[in-house]
């Protein structure tokens, strides 16, 4: 069961960029994090990001054959990109939504999601736990479906 975890604009400089609000842990520990949880849960995983709309959206493609569900985390694209969400809705397996931060919490501008118009499920504001439960998520969602 191979699972896609997809992260967008400005996710590299996770640790460095405002901890205040997405704390001190960079990609790369939530990747090692990921692929700790990943394999107790039976799942592999492809850990991407990119600060081009683009790749994400060639890697859902690839999603579409390759994985049975995906973590995404599309940052700022979250809020604009009509392009991500129909990319998505290609995509047959479950999506969870993760947001680090509390968006609902913070500017009007982060409270409109277009990627929750497809996702089976979103978390935001559990900090990078989110990931690893979101992961959670998709391995008992994959669990359901096989019966
Ligand atoms: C984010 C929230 C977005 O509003 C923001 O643009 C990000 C990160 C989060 O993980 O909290 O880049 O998706």
């Amino acid at each position: 069961r191979l699972v896609y975890v997809l992260n967008g604009p400005n996710l590299n400089l996770l640790g460095k960029r405002q901890p205040h609000i997405y704390g001190h842990e960079t990609l790369a520990d939530v990747e090692r994090d990921c692929r700790a949880l990943a394999n107790e849960l039976g799942l592999e995983i492809r850990f991407h990001q990119s600060n081009r709309e683009y790749e994400l959206i060639d890697w859902i493609h690839e999603a579409r054959d390759a994985a049975a569900g995906i973590v995404m985390n599309p940052a700022a694209f979250t809020h604009t990109s009509v392009a991500i969400l129909d990319a998505l809705n290609t995509f047959e397996g479950p999506v969870i939504e993760v947001h680090i931060s509390n968006v609902h919490k913070r500017e009007a501008f982060r409270h409109h999601s277009f990627v929750s118009q497809r996702a089976d499920g979103v978390i935001a504001g559990l900090g990078t736990q989110g990931y690893l439960l979101g992961l959670r998520r998709l391995a008992r969602l994959l669990d359901e479906k096989k019966g």
